[in-house]
């Protein structure tokens, strides 16, 4: 048996008490890679124990915000210490090419731990003039114990966002890393402990979505943060509800990459083969929708097509790989689904090289449909996988309807010279991100956040992170004056 992780409970490594395990498949050996814990009620119960003590009790919270800081910075440096193997890890775990593992994601999770820890000791309150009988002022204070929840697509990152805004503010947190990818969260905890940020101030339980449900359901957790589908969005909604909980919620995602006619042809071209295929489509900004100037149309798409085509898709250790497999084999199955859907309609461009000599892993080369109506199921569902629907237009009014016309609203990027109609469509489109000749960027000081069905409230940014912060107004009466209501 492959060799197994433990999950991390205050300073402990323990199992599920149930002694049940989840296996974490290698998507491109489709051999288990490793397992970890299957943790139960009880188990997530005794990690919000531990942590809402480590909160209650512990140091952390008492510290001086510059005392944590210091520490998160150590944190992130260790991160960047144990790049090697943190990126192996990500790699096994859910399939990305390693070269991205180790040179984006955890360089990017490295940057957003950087910017949390420098937050710390900048967080202000504020005082409210209202004239000499009131001394008013605003509090900001941690909201407590925090559940992280995140998706398999970028695990370490994702997890980062989560922890580094709660720990800014010196709340605690438990993660709960997505069943097929738990191993980074995991060695992020047991970092954490290494930098010395006190036991049970960062928790990992890990698990399938019975897991995630529980520790959601938890009346002890103060706060979820969730990345991942909408449909599971809403169930967490629904959770927070119960007990009135803050929620952060990020969703998925329909973008449109929008290409005017009057584009830099050659940067759009580079920038859409990456936002078709960077993590094989599997991100919620992955331009989706091509939605491109008829004018350009057969000049655009035949340049883009040779470049696909150029793309390895394969073992996603072989430094040639830009596409490494699928997730897991249900996701892969999903992605053939929406391909199947898709035929129907519409013939289906295959693009990219896949590697020689491969017997295993759940591969997908990037596949084009073209001349797709806006409402086709395919351009209207996230897939999440490199399948793109391309949709043509001929003016301004239309593009933007197009653009808005699905229930996501997470990003949009516009390609075009003319700063006036860049302008003009960033103001009418209805997304949390808005890229003008560029696509996917994403940066810690950045808030992102979706609209519609895309999420509810924003990660990272001041914004982001200030929401793990809860307000309390001091109101202080200077004024000795009868009270007018009272004879
Ligand atoms: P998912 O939303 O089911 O899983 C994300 C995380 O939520 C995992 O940690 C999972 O264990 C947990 N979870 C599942 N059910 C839960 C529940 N009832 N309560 C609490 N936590 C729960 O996503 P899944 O099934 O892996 O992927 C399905 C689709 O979701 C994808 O095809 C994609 O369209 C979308 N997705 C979007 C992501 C994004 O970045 N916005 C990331 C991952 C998936
Ligand atoms: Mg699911």
């Amino acid at each position: 048996m492959a060799s197994a992780m433990e999950m991390l409970v205050g300073d402990q490594k323990i199992a599920s008490q149930s002694d049940r395990w989840v296996e974490v498949i290698n998507p491109a050996t489709e051999q288990v890679q490793s397992r970890v814990p299957d943790a139960d009620a009880g188990d997530v119960d005794r990690a919000v124990c531990v942590a809402r003590q480590a909160f209650e009790d512990g140091p952390w919270s008492r510290m001086t915000p510059s005392d944590r800081g210091k520490l998160m910075y150590k944190l992130a440096e260790l991160i960047e210490a144990n790049a090697d193997e943190l990126a192996l890890l990500e790699t096994q775990d859910m399939g990305k090419p390693h070269f991205h593992s180790l040179n984006h994601d955890v360089p990017m999770a490295v940057d957003f731990m950087f910017y949390c820890a420098g937050l710390c000791d900048k967080v202000r309150g504020s005082q409210v003039p209202l004239g000499p009988d009131k001394h008013v002022y605003v509090l900001r204070e941690p909201v407590g114990v925090v559940a992280g929840i995140i998706p398999w697509n970028f695990p370490l990152v994702i997890a980062v966002q989560k922890l580094g805004p709660a720990l800014a503010y010196g709340n605690v947190i438990i993660l709960k890393p997505a069943e097929q990818s738990p191993r980074t969260a995991i060695r992020l905890g047991e970092l954490a402990l290494e930098a010395g940020i006190p036991p049970g101030v960062v928790n990992v339980v890990t698990g399938y979505g019975e897991t995630g449900a529980a520790l959601c359901a938890h009346a002890g957790v103060d706060k979820l943060s969730f990345t991942g589908s909408s449909e599971v969005g809403k169930l967490i909604m629904e959770a927070a509800a119960e007990n009135f909980r803050k929620v952060t919620l990020e969703l998925g995602g329909k973008t449109a990459n929008i290409i005017f006619s009057d584009a830099d042809i050659d940067a759009a071209i580079a920038s859409t083969v990456f936002t078709s295929c960077y993590n094989s489509g599997q991100i919620c900004t992955t331009g989706s929708r091509l939605v491109m100037h008829k004018r350009i149309h057969d000049q655009f798409l035949d340049t883009l097509t040779s470049k696909l085509n150029q793309l390895q898709v394969g073992d996603p250790m072989d430094a040639g790989t830009k596409l490494g497999p699928i997730v897991t084999k249900e996701q892969y199955d999903r992605v053939n689904a929406y391909i199947k859907i898709g035929q129907e309609q519409y013939s289906p461009i295959e693009c990219g090289q896949r590697q020689s000599g491969l017997d295993a892993g759940y591969y997908v080369n990037p596949t084009l449909f073209d001349h797709v109506a806006p409402d086709a199921r395919i351009a209207q569902e996230e897939i999440f996988g490199p399948v793109i629907s391309i949709i043509d237009f001929e003016d301004d009014d239309e593009v933007i309807r197009i653009a808005n016309q699905t229930s996501y609203g997470l990003a949009t990027a516009v390609w075009t010279n003319d700063l006036a109609r860049a302008h003009r469509v960033a103001a009418k489109v209805d997304s949390g991100f808005v890229w003008v000749n560029c696509n996917n960027f994403w940066v810690a000081p950045i808030p992102y956040e979706g609209h519609r069905v895309s999420g509810v409230g924003a990660d990272m940014g001041i914004e982001g992170v200030e929401s793990y912060t809860k307000l309390k107004s001091v109101v202080v009466n200077l004024d000795n004056s009868p009270n007018p209501w009272v004879e």
